[in-house]
């Protein structure tokens, strides 16, 4: 098995402090490792350096190299423009098969760089078992068990049982929606029977290139041509992720559910839910006083933060800019962004 890690997002959910300069995945959110780190050493536990390629952007590279620094042997690929994850996967298979010489029937598993997951040991197991149902000719996705109608996420259908062997499952996939409204979503966790997707996915290039050439043509007719001449038109590449290319169209779609924690820290509530509180459940970092607080979380950097009788809010104080949010809204400091951007 290979890896290829994705660590070319700009993740803005986490504004102020994950910015289009320096996003998410380069953060220390949970201690002393950044979450890419944290991503290549749970794959080291079951990979060497040499079987994982890190794809990103130019703009990511350094970020990534002083991110590994002690690290060498791994391979490193920066795509030559930003289209999202459906063409920057297609570009890192044609990478692994051209000038990697991976055999085209050889599972490769793709990873965000921006997720907690625990106990690694578990997830290390389950992918490895995973790898037979690559090897059958499925897109393997892995399902997490929903607990609240999130919009950020792929919801995933299990359908009928495809292998079951003591505590391992997997499941073919009857739908994938990617980022349902809150209703469907809701309809979904009501119904049962759906998992959210964890974005991680396991399949061969030779499976990934036949579902690719059914289900998004135009990624295809572009990815079916060799690497220099792929590298030179990916400007031509639509700008999607792999889900919407994919998932939510190819019929040889599988699920592994995980029985672990997992997290993608995907908002500051998020976040918040992971972090250590003291006896109000505050979480704090920086110069922080506080008077009649309870249930916040006040991340400070520079400047002493003080609150008296706050409830239940998110601070996030950075040099040039402070975000101040209510406790459950934290999901549209997207739209915040977005705005902030509108006005240059
Ligand atoms: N190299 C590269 N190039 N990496 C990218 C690019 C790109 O253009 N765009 C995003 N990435 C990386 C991000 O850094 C992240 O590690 C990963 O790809 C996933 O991208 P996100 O932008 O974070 O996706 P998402 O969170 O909105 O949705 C995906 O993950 C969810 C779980 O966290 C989907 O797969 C959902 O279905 C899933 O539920
Ligand atoms: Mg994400």
């Amino acid at each position: 098995m290979k890896a290829i890690v994705l660590a070319g997002g700009s993740g803005t959910r986490l504004w102020p402090l994950s910015r289009k300069d320096y996003p998410k995945q380069f953060l220390k959110l949970n201690g002393g490792k950044s979450l890419l780190r944290q991503t290549v050493d749970r794959l080291l536990l079951f990979l060497n350096p040499e079987d994982i390629l890190i794809l990103t952007c130019e703009h990511y590279k350094f970020h990534v190299k002083a991110h590994l620094v002690d690290l060498s042997g791994y391979h490193l690929l920066c795509e030559p423009h930003a289209r999202n994850t459906g063409p920057a996967i297609a570009y890192g298979f044609k990478y692994a098969l051209e000038k990697w010489g991976l055999p085209s029937d050889e599972p490769v598993l793709i990873c965000p760089s921006d997720h907690l997951i625990e106990p690694e040991d578990v997830f290390a197991e389950t992918v490895q078992k995973a790898a037979q149902v690559a090897k059958e000719g499925f897109l393997v996705t892995f399902g997490i068990t929903p607990s609240r109608p999130e919009t950020g996420y792929g919801y995933i259908k299990q359908g009928e049982r495809l292998k079951e062997v003591n505590d391992f499952s997997a499941y073919k996939v009857a739908r994938f929606t990617e980022k349902p409204d809150v209703a469907t979503a809701e309809n979904y966790l009501k119904e049962g029977g759906y998992y959210w997707n964890a974005g991680i996915f396991l399949f061969t290039p030779e499976t990934f290139s036949k579902e690719l050439a059914t289900c998004a043509p135009d990624i295809f007719a572009l990815y079916d041509n060799d690497f220099d001449t792929l590298t030179s038109k990916f400007a031509e590449m639509p700008d999607i992720s792999i889900d919407y290319a994919l998932m939510e169209k190819s019929s040889q779609v599988a699920v592994v559910p995980l029985s672990l924690y997992w997290n993608d820290i995907g908002s500051w509530d998020a976040l918040f839910d992971v972090l250590e509180k003291d006896s109000s459940g505050n979480a704090q970092t920086g110069r922080v006083i506080t008077i009649d607080t309870e249930n916040s979380m006040i991340l400070g950097q520079k400047r002493l933060i003080a609150t008296i009788g706050l409830e239940d809010h998110l601070v996030v104080e950075t040099p040039d800019a402070i975000l101040i949010v209510k406790k459950g809204e934290a999901q549209k400091v997207s739209n915040l962004v977005k705005q902030l951007k509108n006005e240059g």
